[in-house]
Order: C-alpha cells, then structure tokens, then sequence
C-alpha cells in the first residue's frame, strides 16, 4: 500500500489529495487507487477579471496551499509522517502558479525523506474517472477535454498515449469562456452556458459543424478539432441581435450543440473504428452532463462511456494523486533538479 499526498496548482485552483493506491499496478492495471480526501479551493479574485491572472493566481496559490495541504490530511485522517510519497503537477499549465505547488511539494519531500514524483497535469485528468469506476481497464479512447486542451486519445495500455486528434486553435474549454464572454456571461463561461442551453430552444441557430466533414476521409485531419471559427460564428450571430437577453438562452444551445457534435461524433467514430470497448471523458468540459449523455446516447450501448463527477473533472489533486501513485508504485522517481514547464510533453507518448 502507497499513501500519496498530491499537490494541484496549475490554474486557479488549490487543491491537495490523499490517495491510497491498494491494488495491483502495471499497464492494464490502475492500482485500485482510493480517494482517502480532497481538498479543492477555487480562486475567485480572477472573476472580477473575466480570466485567470497568472501573478494573483501564484499569490493565492501561496497564501492558501499550506492550509489546503492540513485540511486534506487532517480529513484522511493522517499526518504528514503517515505519508509514504508526494506527487506534484509539474505542467503543463501557468509557470508561476505550477512553480508554488511543485516547489512546496518537491521541499516537503525533501525534508521528509519521501519518494518524489512530478505529474503531466493532463495524464492526472485521464487517471480521474479510475477513481470512481474499479474495474476501468485498457484499451479505451480517451477524449481530454479542457481550458488548455482539446485531445483524442488512443490508450493501449496506462501510460501509453498515441494523440490521435487534437484542436488546430482554440481548446473546446476555451471556446466556451470565449463565448461566455461574447454573450456577457461571468468567467468561466462553460458552467453557465450548459445551464443556459438546457433553456434554449434547439435549431434557432445553426452553427457549423468544424471540421466534422473530414471524418471518415481518412486523410490528417480526420479527427482533428477547431474552434475558432465558431466563435467567430456566434460573434456575428450576437452582432446580428436585437435582444441578446431574449436570444442569450437559444445562442447558448446552439453553440453547444455545434460543439459537442463534432466531439461526440469524433469520438464515437474512433472508438468504433479501434474497436476499443470503453470511451474515458476527461477534463473541464467533461463536467457538461449533455456532452456525457449525447455520446452515451450516439454509442447506444456499444462502448461504456466513462466520466469522472464534475468534482474530479474540474482541476483537482486527486487526480494528480492517482496518476503519481501508479507511476510511483512502477518504481518512477523524479529527481530533485525537476522544474515545472508551462509546454511538459505528455509521457508514454506514441508515434
Ligand atoms: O480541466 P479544467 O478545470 O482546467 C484546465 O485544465 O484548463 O477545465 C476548465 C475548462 C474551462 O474552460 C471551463 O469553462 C470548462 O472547463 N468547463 C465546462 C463546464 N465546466 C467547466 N465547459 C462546458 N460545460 C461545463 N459544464
Ligand atoms: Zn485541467
């Protein structure tokens, strides 16, 4: 049994997990991992800002992190000495705010004599769901959704990664606080627009579809993702309004609509085409109910849909908790001269 104290700050949220990893690990198996607590502090100072600011997020992070890291060990009933090892977000993410988690974890560790391990932020959103469904097992597609991210994964194994489709511009996380914006709603738009689209009226607008028309081609960008045009679509759309209150709801609806066709129905294909069993959702965007349950509804059956609760799909270090104790139990280490990097490559990475 490994008991991992885990450390989450590359955005606007705070948070520290204690993860008990109690089964057996390798690349068809997760570890069992158990979520002994989580302790998650979103930032709200940035709201004023309609973005995350990165100097007042390091701040926060700072300020806060100690009493975020007591909470969650008090609430797992344990001490920093009933800790076996520490894993920390190492990126991608914002520098400075990686900077605040991975430095404190790296010297909690180092005074303490504890096994160390430095985490891809978007591997620990892929480990979420295992968390809360036991027997998640390979091969799957995995679809990670997020603020920064926007990628289809073929996953043979744990820790073997092929990208297999991923955003030309803006990520899927991105476009809806893009357009929260546009249409006057408070940051982060994603939350908000889902709520506001389950108002809306259906086929008021009809966006377009990006790059839904290459699946099936073959060619490079069969599974590839854009959403900058669409944006662009519902600048105009919004512009062209007389009543943006009474249009709000239904342009909402529509966007999302356009949105989460083109990820639903990518997915599903490249499940299909793999052959694959199990279709994992990860990331911000997967905490949107319609996304979940239009692709449960689009494979009717044919794969298992897996996704976290939208706890442990917003930024968390649970995940990151069980994502360090499967690469710690396989014997990984990182050494003490390990930065945080805004760009970290994913690992396990496959042509
Ligand atoms: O994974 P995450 O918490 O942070 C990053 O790693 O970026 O993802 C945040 C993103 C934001 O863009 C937010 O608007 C989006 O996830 N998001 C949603 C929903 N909840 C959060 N997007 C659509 N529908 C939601 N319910
Ligand atoms: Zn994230």
């Amino acid at each position: 049994m490994t008991r991992v104290l885990a450390i989450e700050t590359s955005c606007d949220e705070t948070s520290a997990a204690v993860v008990r990893s109690a089964g057996p690990v390798g690349p068809e198996r997760h570890g069992d991992p158990v979520l002994e607590s989580v302790v998650i502090l979103s930032q709200d100072i940035h709201r004023i800002f309609g973005g995350v600011v990165p100097e007042l997020a390091s701040r926060a992070h700072l300020t806060a992190l100690p009493d975020v890291i007591d909470q969650a060990l008090a609430q797992a009933g344990t001490t920093m000495e009933g800790v076996d090892a520490i894993a920390v977000t190492q990126g991608p993410g914002l520098v400075g705010a990686l900077l605040v988690g991975a430095m404190y974890g790296k010297g909690l560790a180092w005074s303490l004599r504890k096994p160390f391990i430095g985490v891809h932020h978007m591997e620990g959103h892929l480990f979420a769901p295992e968390l809360e469904h036991r027997n998640l097992r390979p091969p799957f597609v995995g679809l990670l959704v997020s603020g920064g991210h926007t990628q289809l994964l073929d996953v043979p194994e744990w820790g073997t990664y092929r990208i297999v489709g991923a955003t030309k511009d803006d990520a899927a996380g991105e476009a809806f606080d893009k357009v929260g914006t546009l249409l006057g709603l408070p940051y982060p738009g994603g939350p908000r627009i889902e709520k506001l689209a389950r108002e809306g009226r259906p086929g008021r607008w009809k966006f377009p579809r990006p790059m839904l028309g290459e699946l099936g081609r073959g060619g490079p960008d069969e599974y590839a993702f854009s959403f900058s045009g669409l944006k662009t679509a519902l600048l105009r759309a919004v512009q062209a309004s007389d009543d943006l209150e009474r249009d709000r709801a239904d342009l909402c609806r529509g966007f999302q609509d356009a949105v989460l066709d083109v990820l639903v129905e990518k997915t599903a294909h490249l499940a299909e085409a793999l052959g694959h069993p199990t279709i994992v959702l990860g990331g911000g965007v997967a905490c949107n109910q319609a996304l979940v349950s239009r692709l449960r509804e689009r494979v009717r059956g044919g794969q298992r849909v897996v996704a976290a609760t939208p706890r442990l799909n917003q930024d968390n270090a649970a995940m990151i908790g069980a994502a360090g104790a499967w690469r710690l139990a396989q014997g990984e280490r990182s050494g003490w001269e390990i930065e945080p990097r805004s760009d970290l490559p994913m690992p396990g990475l496959v042509g």
